[in-house]
Protein backbone atom coordinates (compact mmCIF):
# COMPACT_ATOMS: atom_id res chain seq x y z
CA UNK A 1 0.00 0.00 0.00
CA UNK A 2 1.28 3.65 -0.66
CA UNK A 3 2.82 5.46 2.20
CA UNK A 4 0.17 8.31 1.95
CA UNK A 5 -3.09 5.92 1.96
CA UNK A 6 -4.55 5.27 5.39
CA UNK A 7 -6.81 2.75 4.00
CA UNK A 8 -8.17 0.85 1.18
CA UNK A 9 -11.46 1.31 0.39
CA UNK A 10 -12.21 -0.44 -2.59
CA UNK A 11 -9.66 -3.20 -3.96
CA UNK A 12 -8.32 -4.01 -7.29
CA UNK A 13 -10.60 -6.64 -6.98
CA UNK A 14 -13.56 -5.66 -5.97
CA UNK A 15 -13.85 -2.46 -8.47
CA UNK A 16 -12.69 -5.20 -11.60
CA UNK A 17 -15.53 -7.27 -10.20
CA UNK A 18 -17.95 -4.16 -10.15
CA UNK A 19 -16.93 -3.01 -13.64
CA UNK A 20 -17.88 -6.30 -14.92
CA UNK A 21 -21.46 -6.36 -13.83
CA UNK A 22 -21.62 -2.57 -14.54
CA UNK A 23 -20.53 -3.28 -18.08
CA UNK A 24 -22.65 -6.34 -18.59
CA UNK A 25 -25.89 -4.46 -17.57
CA UNK A 26 -24.96 -1.61 -19.91
CA UNK A 27 -24.18 -4.04 -22.85
CA UNK A 28 -28.05 -5.55 -22.36
CA UNK A 29 -29.58 -1.86 -22.03
CA UNK A 30 -27.84 -0.44 -25.35
CA UNK A 31 -28.27 -3.34 -27.61
CA UNK A 32 -28.59 -1.77 -30.83
CA UNK A 33 -28.22 1.74 -30.14
CA UNK A 34 -25.65 3.82 -31.26
CA UNK A 35 -23.84 4.22 -27.92
CA UNK A 36 -21.33 6.97 -27.48
CA UNK A 37 -19.30 6.69 -23.73
CA UNK A 38 -18.44 10.23 -23.34
CA UNK A 39 -15.63 10.46 -20.15
CA UNK A 40 -14.84 12.98 -18.33
CA UNK A 41 -11.04 14.08 -18.49
CA UNK A 42 -8.80 12.89 -16.21
CA UNK A 43 -10.34 11.27 -13.58
CA UNK A 44 -12.51 9.00 -15.59
CA UNK A 45 -9.70 7.72 -17.62
CA UNK A 46 -8.72 4.42 -15.83
CA UNK A 47 -12.70 3.58 -15.27
CA UNK A 48 -13.59 4.22 -18.50
CA UNK A 49 -10.60 2.33 -20.01
CA UNK A 50 -11.85 -0.81 -18.24
CA UNK A 51 -15.78 -0.19 -18.60
CA UNK A 52 -15.22 0.07 -22.57
CA UNK A 53 -13.66 -3.32 -22.50
CA UNK A 54 -16.31 -4.68 -20.37
CA UNK A 55 -19.48 -3.41 -22.96
CA UNK A 56 -19.88 -6.31 -25.29
CA UNK A 57 -20.68 -4.09 -27.77
CA UNK A 58 -20.00 -1.82 -30.51
CA UNK A 59 -19.35 1.90 -29.28
CA UNK A 60 -17.65 4.81 -30.01
CA UNK A 61 -15.53 6.85 -27.20
CA UNK A 62 -14.52 10.15 -26.77
CA UNK A 63 -13.72 13.03 -23.81
CA UNK A 64 -14.23 15.97 -22.40
CA UNK A 65 -12.37 18.05 -20.34
CA UNK A 66 -14.17 20.91 -17.96
CA UNK A 67 -12.81 22.74 -14.98
CA UNK A 68 -14.68 24.73 -12.57
CA UNK A 69 -13.68 28.84 -11.96
CA UNK A 70 -13.15 30.43 -8.89
CA UNK A 71 -11.07 28.87 -5.48
CA UNK A 72 -12.01 25.51 -3.42
CA UNK A 73 -13.86 26.89 -0.24
CA UNK A 74 -16.85 28.51 -2.77
CA UNK A 75 -17.48 27.02 -5.80
CA UNK A 76 -19.64 28.85 -8.20
CA UNK A 77 -21.19 26.00 -10.03
CA UNK A 78 -19.87 27.73 -13.38
CA UNK A 79 -17.46 25.42 -15.46
CA UNK A 80 -15.99 25.68 -18.45
CA UNK A 81 -15.08 23.85 -21.31
CA UNK A 82 -11.10 22.86 -21.92
CA UNK A 83 -12.00 19.97 -24.41
CA UNK A 84 -14.98 19.55 -26.65
CA UNK A 85 -16.31 16.80 -28.36
CA UNK A 86 -15.04 15.94 -32.11
CA UNK A 87 -18.48 15.98 -33.82
CA UNK A 88 -21.96 16.33 -33.06
CA UNK A 89 -24.45 13.75 -30.76
CA UNK A 90 -27.63 14.09 -32.23
CA UNK A 91 -27.72 10.29 -33.78
CA UNK A 92 -26.15 9.30 -30.56
CA UNK A 93 -27.00 7.85 -27.43
CA UNK A 94 -24.87 9.33 -24.95
CA UNK A 95 -23.57 7.59 -21.76
CA UNK A 96 -20.96 9.94 -19.58
CA UNK A 97 -18.91 8.17 -17.34
CA UNK A 98 -17.56 9.85 -14.55
CA UNK A 99 -15.56 8.60 -11.78
CA UNK A 100 -17.25 10.23 -8.96
CA UNK A 101 -20.38 12.62 -8.37
CA UNK A 102 -19.10 15.10 -5.10
CA UNK A 103 -21.03 18.31 -5.08
CA UNK A 104 -22.76 17.61 -8.15
CA UNK A 105 -21.80 20.40 -9.97
CA UNK A 106 -19.83 19.18 -12.54
CA UNK A 107 -22.30 16.70 -13.90
CA UNK A 108 -24.92 19.15 -13.72
CA UNK A 109 -22.91 21.24 -16.20
CA UNK A 110 -22.21 18.43 -18.21
CA UNK A 111 -26.14 17.60 -18.45
CA UNK A 112 -27.08 20.69 -18.85
CA UNK A 113 -24.60 21.57 -21.76
CA UNK A 114 -25.56 18.24 -23.64
CA UNK A 115 -29.12 17.79 -23.40
CA UNK A 116 -28.81 21.43 -25.81
CA UNK A 117 -26.88 19.15 -28.66
CA UNK A 118 -30.26 16.82 -28.83
CA UNK A 119 -28.38 13.30 -28.08
CA UNK A 120 -30.86 10.29 -28.66
CA UNK A 121 -30.56 9.62 -24.71
CA UNK A 122 -28.45 11.40 -22.00
CA UNK A 123 -27.84 8.77 -19.12
CA UNK A 124 -25.05 8.88 -16.38
CA UNK A 125 -22.54 6.37 -15.02
CA UNK A 126 -20.17 6.99 -12.43
CA UNK A 127 -17.97 4.48 -10.54
CA UNK A 128 -18.28 6.66 -7.07
CA UNK A 129 -21.46 8.12 -5.61
CA UNK A 130 -20.17 10.01 -2.35
CA UNK A 131 -22.66 10.38 0.35
CA UNK A 132 -22.88 14.35 1.01
CA UNK A 133 -25.82 16.50 0.16
CA UNK A 134 -25.22 17.69 -3.15
CA UNK A 135 -25.22 21.28 -4.67
CA UNK A 136 -26.65 20.06 -7.53
CA UNK A 137 -29.24 17.18 -8.21
CA UNK A 138 -28.02 15.15 -10.64
CA UNK A 139 -29.82 11.37 -11.68
CA UNK A 140 -27.33 8.32 -12.02
CA UNK A 141 -28.13 5.74 -14.08
CA UNK A 142 -25.86 3.50 -13.34
CA UNK A 143 -22.92 3.61 -10.40
CA UNK A 144 -20.30 1.71 -9.03
CA UNK A 145 -20.40 2.48 -5.21
CA UNK A 146 -21.64 4.44 -2.45
CA UNK A 147 -18.75 6.44 -0.53
CA UNK A 148 -18.67 7.56 2.77
CA UNK A 149 -17.50 11.65 2.66
CA UNK A 150 -14.12 10.77 2.94
CA UNK A 151 -11.01 11.99 1.32
CA UNK A 152 -10.21 9.57 -1.18
CA UNK A 153 -7.88 9.24 -4.64
CA UNK A 154 -6.70 6.31 -6.64
CA UNK A 155 -7.99 4.89 -9.98
CA UNK A 156 -7.93 8.09 -11.99
CA UNK A 157 -9.06 10.30 -8.58
CA UNK A 158 -6.26 12.95 -7.67
CA UNK A 159 -4.87 15.34 -4.93
CA UNK A 160 -3.07 17.91 -6.40
CA UNK A 161 -2.89 15.84 -9.49
CA UNK A 162 -1.24 12.37 -7.78
CA UNK A 163 -2.04 9.54 -6.72
CA UNK A 164 -4.55 8.48 -10.13
CA UNK A 165 -2.63 5.57 -11.14
CA UNK A 166 -3.14 3.35 -7.70
CA UNK A 167 -5.10 0.83 -9.22
CA UNK A 168 -7.37 0.54 -5.89
CA UNK A 169 -9.54 3.89 -3.95
CA UNK A 170 -8.12 4.66 -0.79
CA UNK A 171 -8.56 7.29 1.88
CA UNK A 172 -5.68 9.62 1.99
CA UNK A 173 -4.08 10.38 4.86
CA UNK A 174 -5.19 13.78 6.49
CA UNK A 175 -1.16 14.49 7.61
CA UNK A 176 -1.03 14.63 3.78
CA UNK A 177 -3.50 18.00 3.10
CA UNK A 178 -3.49 19.18 6.55
CA UNK A 179 -0.52 21.43 6.03
CA UNK A 180 -2.62 23.32 3.36
CA UNK A 181 -6.03 24.57 3.96
CA UNK A 182 -8.75 22.28 3.92
CA UNK A 183 -10.02 21.56 0.56
CA UNK A 184 -13.48 21.90 -0.09
CA UNK A 185 -13.95 20.47 -3.24
CA UNK A 186 -10.88 17.62 -2.95
CA UNK A 187 -10.51 16.99 -6.74
CA UNK A 188 -9.90 20.33 -7.57
CA UNK A 189 -6.38 20.81 -8.78
CA UNK A 190 -3.97 22.74 -6.80
CA UNK A 191 -3.31 24.52 -10.69
CA UNK A 192 -6.89 25.90 -11.41
CA UNK A 193 -7.66 27.23 -7.95
CA UNK A 194 -7.32 31.25 -9.30
C1 LIG B 1 -13.37 15.68 -10.10
C2 LIG B 1 -13.96 14.32 -10.41
C3 LIG B 1 -15.31 14.68 -11.01
C4 LIG B 1 -15.69 15.93 -10.26
C5 LIG B 1 -16.70 15.60 -9.20
O1 LIG B 1 -12.82 16.20 -11.30
O2 LIG B 1 -13.15 13.63 -11.34
O3 LIG B 1 -15.19 14.95 -12.37
O4 LIG B 1 -14.47 16.45 -9.66
O5 LIG B 1 -16.92 16.69 -8.36
P1 LIG B 1 -18.29 17.49 -8.30
O6 LIG B 1 -19.43 16.53 -8.28
O7 LIG B 1 -18.16 18.23 -6.99
O8 LIG B 1 -18.32 18.44 -9.46
P2 LIG B 1 -11.81 17.44 -11.30
O9 LIG B 1 -12.58 18.67 -11.62
O10 LIG B 1 -11.00 17.44 -10.05
O11 LIG B 1 -10.87 17.16 -12.52
P3 LIG B 1 -10.01 15.82 -12.80
O12 LIG B 1 -10.99 14.81 -13.26
O13 LIG B 1 -9.07 16.23 -13.87
O14 LIG B 1 -9.32 15.45 -11.52
MN1 LIG C 1 -13.12 14.80 -13.10
MG1 LIG D 1 -9.33 16.32 -9.75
Amino acid sequence: MHQDIEEILISEAQLQEKITSLGQQIALDYTGKNLLLLGTLKGAVPFIADLARAIDLPLEIDYMAVASYGNTTQSSGIVRIIKDLEGPIDQKHVLIIEDIIDSGLTLHYLVDLLRRRNPLSLKICSLLNKERPRLKNVPIDYYGFTIPDKFVVGYGLDYAQLYRNLPYIGILKPSVYSETSEPAKQHKSMAEEV
